[in-house]
């Protein structure tokens, strides 16, 4: 990997801003290689060398991947002027340039990938691509084989085309249904407009799975945690 600067890397290990870093070396808590240095310019090669903060040893990773299980109320996006975002509720150590791939409704759960490698989420996301995503959702309404078909078919939710076939599966059917549905666009409220396009309403949605990674059922709402290097691999995959 090449030179540095400190603070540029102190700055991606999630130390805070340039300026923040600037005052934590000023205040002589960063160690290069056993030494206390107090340059901001000063070029480090994050392979070789060791940094630490506060005795703490830094570790560079050029990229990061966090699992989020999205709670519903905040927004996916980076910055927000009213509403909470996701990235706010990525904690301690994150690095500054990270953003949702994709995004949920404020009101929708689940699988929410966080990084910031822009070329993963740029193939996972590219319309041509198709990538799998799985969401359970609670519908107001009779789901019956016929809406089966119907989202089978492809719906007219709108748009210009209509939607490619997508795959529903019935887990109860009555005044209210429960499903799971299997999209591989990425339309704009796309959940929502199929079942409206057919005369219900989804009154809970939650995503399940993008390609072939799973929300690990053990992360409560709101809750995080980096991917493993075989979800990654498997994220990898789906593009
Ligand atoms: N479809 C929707 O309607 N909303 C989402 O958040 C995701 C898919």
């Amino acid at each position: 990997m090449s030179l540095i600067r400190l603070d540029k890397f102190l700055a991606d290990a999630g130390q805070g801003t340039r300026s923040e870093v600037k005052i934590k070396l000023k205040q002589c808590r960063v160690r290069v290689n056993d030494e206390v240095v107090k340059k901001p310019e000063i070029k480090i090669n994050p392979d070789t060398d060791k940094v630490s903060i506060d005795g703490k040893e830094l570790v560079f990773e050029e990229f990061q991947y966090y699992m989020l299980n999205k709670p519903a109320g905040v927004v996916s996006a980076t910055k927000d002027d009213r509403d909470k975002t996701v990235i706010e509720l990525i904690g301690e150590d994150k690095r500054r340039d990270l953003f949702p791939v994709g995004r949920l409704d404020k009101d929708t759960e689940g699988l929410l990938i966080i990084t910031n490698d822009g070329a993963l989420a740029n193939s996972l996301l590219a319309p041509g691509k198709h990538v799998d995503k799985c969401y359970f959702a609670r519908i107001d309404g009779r789901v019956t084989e016929d809406t089966v078909k119907s989202f089978e078919n492809g719906l007219d939710i709108g748009d210009e085309k209509l939607t490619a076939p997508a795959t529903l599966i019935i887990e109860e059917s009555g005044e209210e249904s429960l499903v799971r549905i299997i999209i591989t666009e990425g339309r704009y409220h796309q959940v929502k407009r199929m079942f409206e396009a057919v005369g219900m309403k989804v009154t809970y949605l939650k995503r399940l799975s993008m390609g072939s990674l799973c929300l690990d059922s053990s992360l409560g709402i709101g809750e995080y945690r980096k991917l493993t290097e075989h979800e990654l691999d498997l994220l990898k995959k789906s593009k």
